[in-house]
């Protein structure tokens, strides 16, 4: 008998890893626009990026042009519609569920878009590892899961760590676009980005709507269950953090 391999010990995300069922426009869409995938070396969960993974961006959109990452961005609603108001910044999307990641090449193929590509990993180890600091024009983080518990809180996606790691990843003129329909996180994610010392909010309270932003499916159920939606714009603050 070999040695029993050694147990990988769970870190705290914030999402949860559910099997990847496709339906079959999804699967075509899956085998026929992999070349808007970007490939990235896992550690030791497949959604995970190696700390020492790395993008060449210029390369992979074959120019340079101001980069927008988006985390978390479902179906692809929003990229691929602002990409096709927005072709000369460049976007790049995380996203952790198969399917969803389908549906966003599909959308990107249909609104006939060649400014995004996807990163099916955790976008929070992706935004560490392959970006260089100061080098994200926008970051966006639209409609990040809930995880309503007390006891999950720890899973959501705005934390102080993570908005660390974003005001490292921003451009001097960087903005950091966020929406949720939960007020509670709302007014957590205000709270925490107004204290902190790296960040402006761009409004002094919940951002007008952004008009370039389409409504995605996951807003729209909110929407449609009466949710308010509250929208929130960080800047970096001038001469960084106070
Ligand atoms: C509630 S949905 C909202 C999706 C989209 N932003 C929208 O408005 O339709 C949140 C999505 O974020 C993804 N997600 C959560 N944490 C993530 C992470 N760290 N990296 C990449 N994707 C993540 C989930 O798989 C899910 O598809």
């Amino acid at each position: 008998m070999g040695e029993p391999r050694p147990r990988v010990q769970r870190e705290v995300v914030s999402f949860v890893r559910r099997s990847a069922r496709m339906n079959p426009s999804q699967l075509k869409a899956w085998d026929e626009l992999q070349h808007w995938v970007v490939d990235v070396a896992p550690r030791e969960t497949s959604t995970s990026v190696a700390a020492d993974a790395r993008v060449e961006w210029d390369a992979v959109f074959g120019r340079r042009a101001p980069l927008v990452v988006e985390i978390g961005g479902g179906t692809g609603d929003v990229v691929a519609g602002v990409a096709a108001q927005h072709p000369e910044r460049d976007f790049v999307a995380f996203e952790v569920f198969q399917p969803a990641v389908a549906s966003t090449l599909s959308k990107c193929a249909r609104a006939g878009v060649g400014n995004v590509r996807v990163v099916v990993a955790n976008g929070v180890d992706g935004l560490a590892a392959l970006f260089d600091e100061h080098s994200v024009t926008e970051l966006w983080t639209f409609f990040p899961d809930p995880w309503h518990k007390t006891r999950h809180h720890k899973r959501r996606l705005v934390s102080t760590s993570f908005a660390d790691l974003v005001a490292s990843r921003l451009t001097a003129d960087g903005l950091w676009r966020l929406a949720t329909d939960w007020e509670d996180y709302a007014l957590a994610i205000r709270e925490l980005l107004d204290g902190h010392p790296a960040f402006v909010n761009r409004y002094a309270g919940w951002a007008p709507r952004w008009e370039d932003r389409p409504q995605s499916r996951y807003e729209a159920k909110g929407v449609a269950a009466g949710r308010t939606i509250f929208d929130l714009c960080y800047c970096i603050r001038e001469g960084g953090a106070r």
